[in-house]
């Protein structure tokens, strides 16, 4: 198996061993958490864990929990979540994040945010000193605010690209039916001011600037073709 795809299955095995019987278990998007909802859906069918209720993050998360036999609930039904699994596009030392590769950054962040415990599932190639160096930051935008938002952002020193989609000609639309910018910026210096500052830009529904909410990282690595996983 490819080095990369290792390090994934390995991280998302790992969280998926940390989810408990009788819990509400956000499931998270993208292609790390894709094997943790494998791993979840295992450990249900051999009946080593029971009773257990997923809120998805996305149809992705919803369509694969169902393919892997896992319960659904939904915000409407549960005032908890115990365990919210989800994966980052980059990691910072103090473990704030990048998310919204996959432009599900919005319900990911009203999940993940109310879970009790937040489990990221990277591979090492996340982790960066400083956010914003590696990747661009992804903005849900109404499409009638995309050009004004545009403006705005670009006003901030942001270079702005208007996702499109793969497959599909035209712009990536979300699960909400709105746009997604990508904005690169240098380095972002203060992760917290800034995800505010582009939240109150009228237009934005939400960045995917995720600051203060994960509690734990679980980091894939591979070594001489051997997979291990680490916590910070
Ligand atoms: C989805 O919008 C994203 O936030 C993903 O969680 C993030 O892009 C990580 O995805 P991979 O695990 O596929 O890298």
């Amino acid at each position: 198996m490819d080095p990369v795809k290792l390090m994934k299955q390995e991280v998302g095995r790992a969280a998926a061993a940390q989810v408990q019987s009788g819990t509400v278990v956000g499931l998270g998007t993208g292609s790390t958490t894709a094997f943790a909802i494998q791993f979840i859906g295992d450990r249900l069918k051999s009946g080593e864990l029971q009773d257990i209720k997923g809120v998805p993050t996305s149809f992705q998360a919803s369509v694969l929990a169902k393919q892997h036999g896992i319960p659904l609930t939904t915000l409407d039904e549960v005032d908890t979540i115990h365990l919210a699994i989800d994966g980052a596009d980059e990691v910072d030392p103090q473990f704030n994040l990048i998310k919204g590769g996959g432009a599900a950054h919005t319900r990911e962040k009203i999940v993940d945010g109310l879970a009790e415990k937040f489990i990221v599932v990277v591979d090492s190639s996340k982790l960066v000193d400083k956010l914003g160096t590696t990747f661009a930051l992804p903005v849900e935008v109404l499409p009638m605010a995309v050009a004004p938002v545009t403006r705005a952002l670009t006003a901030m020193g942001g270079t702005v690209e208007l996702r499109m989609g793969v497959k599909k000609d035209g712009p990536v639309i979300t699960d909400q039916g709105n746009m997604v910018l990508d904005v690169k910026f240098a380095a972002i210096e203060d992760p917290a001011g800034m995800e505010q500052t582009i939240n109150n830009i009228p237009g934005v529904l939400e960045n995917g600037l995720f600051v203060g909410v994960a509690t734990e990282v679980l980091v894939g690595e591979v070594k001489d073709g051997a997979a291990s996983v680490r916590s910070l």
